[in-house]
């Protein structure tokens, strides 16, 4: 790290020489911090570059030295008490072709110290300053207006950390999740009806799939004050209940549906819930997975410690009792084939069929990763060539779920291979190798694309030959609230793609880089999208708060409605959107989103939702009944936050799936 010295700090270096005894100070030109660890809404910042990798130019004017991000962008910088002073020039880069606004501001522990107002194009450089004399840690951060972050090019000229003669230890860059951002505002009152009820209540999912013949394993998820007795009528030949768990096991015998009457019996009541059960090829998935993945939290740190903590949190937060059952390992679990081309597995993990044993006798489901390519994203092997056995493998270690991630593929189907291949063949080529092995293998998987959308994923996914159940729609979601929101809003297009045993992916959970408010956004907008929730977090650090959240029950129903209707956006006034999907007992779930950064009323207008007349509302997370409302509701949303309702009288008290 170069520190530079300025005619100041110079100044002070030879006072104290001569003897006189002044504070020396130091200048630290921030752009040459590791920039590899600031966030930016698009492409990646650049010291003494624009964004896009041009000079730094603001109104005309040239800078040497600066750094280039894009909205919503943010650097978190330790500064360990050793910096009294921060300045910079900030402006909207030229390259932005006039457009563009952005807010620039200076935190220091959390607490905002200045802001340069909306900034637009062309906009003459501002200079902007802060006391941060103590501070532990400071953050620039330089947010979209409310108005998306479309040609926001941020520029942050001659950012200089002015340091303290004492400073023993140097600043240094580091991530951090989402530090400073919109105003703290309190979150919605979750917390209000957030304890479980004592009487048993049963959650999850409706309806479950299986392939007669393949092992089966449905843990009922029920909370509840114990202990509580389980029971089942109607479940077809093959499978039991066990009393105790809750788990049923076994195989199923033929193809069919069947509807099982469940029955939980506890100290404080009786819940009963119709279950339907499809057995049959490809039927797995019928709801959108719910579970854990290592990728967002652990990368290629994960290791077989954390995945059976996962399980134990899962089990032992109560996250399994809410309908969490996938326990996902990502990349960076595999090691060099054997002689015989078995897939290897690194030294960080033991057996991986003791691994599956141990979540199936927890009641929940095994995931891995691979890719159709030769290599995976982070250099191990794929399944390239070897789809048949690693299938086998993957069966005979319990595993119940596959993602499948594109990565090197593009180097077989440009020619490395046996054919090239260009347009659908190119796409579907590799997923439907792997679905016949697949389907060679003695279990049911779960089969999840990771192509990032590529070819219009969402319209060929599900075809026979590739009978995927889930895929993803985009790029890798990031650590911040601009990523999530720029993945999550824009899905409403593909919508009509997703439905039972095949489902719009739009990437993992990334809580723990959220504000409250933006969680409440993140798990609002997921659910009504019916995308999988695969949490990517270090359950043993999630807050109460996310706890809660994830908790609930309502919204957990909203993203496991049977029926299987991705919502779409209805509205957009500003930056407010309003989505809803219709539920499968005639009420519609609908989401009022804030992406502004100051508190406003977002109205749902029954117009806009295919409504008419009274309609009873309710607070999906604050579990209460609001009372009727007639034309439209109108609410207070947070910034960055967001209201879930579900509106309209349920026409049936409960779900089964004849004739479907
Ligand atoms: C990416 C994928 C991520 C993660 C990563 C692992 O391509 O989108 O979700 O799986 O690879 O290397």
């Amino acid at each position: 790290m170069n520190r530079v010295l300025t005619s100041r700090g110079i100044l002070a270096s030879a006072l104290l020489v001569a003897g006189i005894g002044v504070a020396h100070a130091a200048d630290l030109n921030v752009e040459t911090l590791d920039l590899s660890k600031m966030s930016a809404g698009w492409q990646k910042p650049l010291a003494n570059k624009s964004v896009a990798g041009a000079d730094l130019k603001v109104a005309g004017q040239t800078f040497a030295r600066g750094i280039g991000t894009h909205a919503d962008s943010q650097l978190a910088i330790n500064v360990f008490g050793t910096a009294t002073h921060f300045s910079a020039l900030v402006g909207i880069d030229d390259e932005a072709e006039g457009k563009g606004s952005v807010v620039f501001e200076i935190y220091a522990d959390g607490k905002l110290k200045a802001t340069s107002g909306v900034m637009h194009a062309n906009n003459k450089p501002k200079r902007l300053e802060a006391d941060i004399t103590g501070a532990k840690q400071i953050a620039l951060v330089a947010q979209s207006n409310d108005d998306g972050i479309d040609y926001d090019h941020a520029d942050w000229l001659e950012p200089t950390l002015t340091l303290n003669d004492a400073a023993p230890v140097k600043p240094v860059a580091v991530e951090a999740p989402n530090l400073a951002g919109v105003d703290d505002e309190a979150p919605l009152p979750i917390f209000a009806s957030a304890k479980p009820s004592a009487e048993p209540q049963i959650h999850g999912a409706r309806v479950v799939g299986s392939t007669p013949g393949r092992p089966f394993l449905f843990a009922v998820p029920t909370t509840g004050e114990g202990p509580l007795k389980f029971s089942a009528k109607g479940l077809p030949t093959g499978l039991k209940i066990d009393a105790d768990t809750g788990f049923i096991t076994g195989t199923l015998g033929s193809a069919g549906t069947y509807t099982v009457a469940l029955e939980v019996r506890g100290p404080r009541g009786v819940a009963r819930r119709n279950l339907t059960l499809i057995a049959g090829a490809h039927k797995l998935a019928q709801t959108p997975p719910l579970g854990w993945n290592s990728w967002n939290i652990y990368y290629c740190g994960v290791d077989e410690d954390k995945v059976r903590a996962a399980t134990d949190e899962i089990v032992s937060l109560g996250l399994q009792k809410h309908g969490f059952r996938y326990v996902n390992i990502d990349d960076c679990w595999q090691a060099p084939r054997l002689a015989d081309g078995t897939i290897g597995v690194n030294t960080k993990f033991g057996e991986m069929k003791a691994l599956g044993d141990y979540i199936h006798s927890k009641g929940l489901l095994f995931g891995i990763y691979s890719s159709p390519g030769p290599k995976t994203c982070a250099g191990y092997d794929g399944s390239y060539g070897h789809e048949d056995q690693d299938a086998k493998s993957y069966a005979s270690w319990g595993v119940d779920y596959l993602k499948h991630d594109w990565c090197s593929y593009g180097g077989v189907a440009d020619g490395n291979g046996p054919t090239p291949m260009d347009g659908l063949e190119r796409q579907k080529h590799p997923y439907a190798t792997m679905r016949r092995a697949l389907d060679g293998a003695s279990r049911d998987i779960v089969y999840s694309l990771c192509q990032y959308g590529m070819g219009d994923v969402w319209k060929w996914g599900a075809d026979p030959d590739i009978s995927a159940n889930l895929w993803r729609t985009t790029g890798d979601i990031g650590p911040s609230y601009a990523s999530m929101t720029n993945i999550g809003f824009a899905q409403s297009d593909h919508a009509l793609y997703a439905g039972p045993g095949h489902w719009n992916d739009p990437d993992m959970l990334f809580l723990h880089a959220l504000k409250p408010n933006e969680q409440l956004t993140h798990l609002t907008l997921w659910s009504l999208l019916a995308a999988p929730l695969l949490i990517g977090s270090d359950l043993s650090k999630a807050t109460p708060f996310t706890l809660d959240a994830l908790s609930n029950d309502e919204m957990i129903d909203i993203d496991q409605d049977p029926l299987g209707h991705a919502a779409e956006r209805r509205a957009q006034r500003g930056s407010t959107q309003v989505w809803s999907r219709p539920l499968w007992n005639g009420t519609i779930a609908v989401g009022l989103f804030n992406l502004g950064r100051a508190k406003t009323k977002v109205s749902a207008k029954w117009i806009e939702l295919g409504l008419r007349g009274a309609q009873p509302v309710r607070d999906v997370w604050a579990r209460h009944d609001m009372g009727r409302f007639t034309d439209e509701v109108a609410l207070d949303v947070p910034a960055h936050g967001a209201q879930y309702l579900i509106i309209g009288t349920p026409n049936a008290a409960d779900y089964t799936a004849q004739g479907r």
